[in-house]
């Protein structure tokens, strides 16, 4: 049968099943998530995505199924574990940083981009296990502990993990110190290292029972800011992108605004145009459909041929 008409046509429906099943495969560029955060503008999950200020700081990141949200910065990487955009704010875990459960030895630095638009929120670091007594401890010649704070070592030492930072069970709390910086962003990083102490907590929330160290909220908070350039057309132009199911984001290299549509397409406005219009542009299940058929005509085909 090489040769016959039929054969031929065959691997026509072939070729023609190969390029369907490869156009349905082409991811959109921007996500709406990232592992279980939602990503909205300002922040996106890779370039073109988002507002352009963001996107060398937050990236999606492969791994754990969906991904994981991190914001980078010239001291590490860190996983994004809340968002609130109606607050601007956001919580970082750095991986060094110690909780109730699980005390971290030997912390790394912590520090911001100066030319981010993140700086550092409501936050309250407790140092731990520090090696000169806590009325020592200061930066730059200023005691950095906060006596009235105090309270929250006495909590935290309760807990048995401080065993892992060489102390003893219920540890006196003259090693402990309460420290809240106004800023990350200058040249001094948060060094606990520098600061001779072998672990620290940063907590956000201290929740429902205060003196319950085992269900604070552990993280780094963090505000972000629109900046001037972000201006208002851009954030009414995003809002309707965003009504109509499309991700914000910008084109390099002048990053003008783009609305990055679901079906592949990008456009100045919104998506509702495309969502219409997707019927010509053939849905998945558009595809779907016609794969099934195909495949039975290849099927009877091969059949009448054989
Ligand atoms: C649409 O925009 C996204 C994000 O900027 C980009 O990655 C993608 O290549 C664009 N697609 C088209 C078809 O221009
Ligand atoms: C946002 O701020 C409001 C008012 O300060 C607060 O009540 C609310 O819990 C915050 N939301 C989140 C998700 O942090
Ligand atoms: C405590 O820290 C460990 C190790 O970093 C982490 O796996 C765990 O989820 C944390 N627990 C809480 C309650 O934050």
């Amino acid at each position: 049968m090489e040769g016959s008409p039929s054969f031929i046509f065959l691997l026509i429906l072939f070729h023609i099943l190969v390029t369907l099943r490869w156009t349905s495969a082409i991811e959109p560029s921007c996500r709406t998530k990232c592992g279980q955060l939602e990503v909205k503008y300002p922040l996106g999950t890779g370039s073109g995505c988002g507002s352009p200020r963001f996107h060398p700081h937050v990236t999606c990141a492969p791994g754990g199924g969906d991904g994981q949200l991190l914001l980078t910065t010239h001291t590490g990487s860190y996983p994004i574990t809340s968002i609130s955009y109606d607050n601007s704010t956001l919580t970082i875990s750095p991986p060094s940083m110690s909780n109730c459960t699980s005390m971290q030895p030997s912390p790394t630095k912590l520090g911001l981009d100066w030319a981010s638009p993140f700086q550092l929120g409501p936050s309250t670091f407790i140092l731990l296990s520090c090696a000169p007594l806590t009325s020592s401890l200061t930066i730059k010649g200023t005691p950095i502990c906060d006596p009235s704070s105090s309270y929250l070592c006495a909590s935290i030492y309760t807990c048995p993990a401080v065993v892992t930072l060489g102390l003893p069970l219920f540890p006196p709390t003259n090693t402990c110190c309460v420290y809240s910086p106004a800023s990350l962003n200058t040249k001094d990083d948060f060094d606990p290292y520098e600061l001779k102490c072998a672990g620290y907590a940063s907590v956000v929330s201290l929740g429902d029972v205060p003196t319950d160290p085992s269900q604070w909220q552990y993280g780094v908070a963090l505000k972000y800011t629109l900046g001037g350039l972000e201006n208002y057309n851009t954030a009414t132009s995003c809002h309707s992108c965003e009504l109509s199911g499309g991700v914000c984001g910008y084109s390099p290299p002048g990053n003008s605004f783009l609305c990055v549509c679901k079906n592949g397409f990008n456009t100045s406005t919104d998506c509702y145009y495309y969502n219409h219009g997707q019927d010509f542009f053939m849905s998945s299940t558009t595809q779907i459909t016609c794969k099934f058929w195909l495949g039975l005509l290849a099927g009877l085909l091969f059949c009448m041929a054989a």
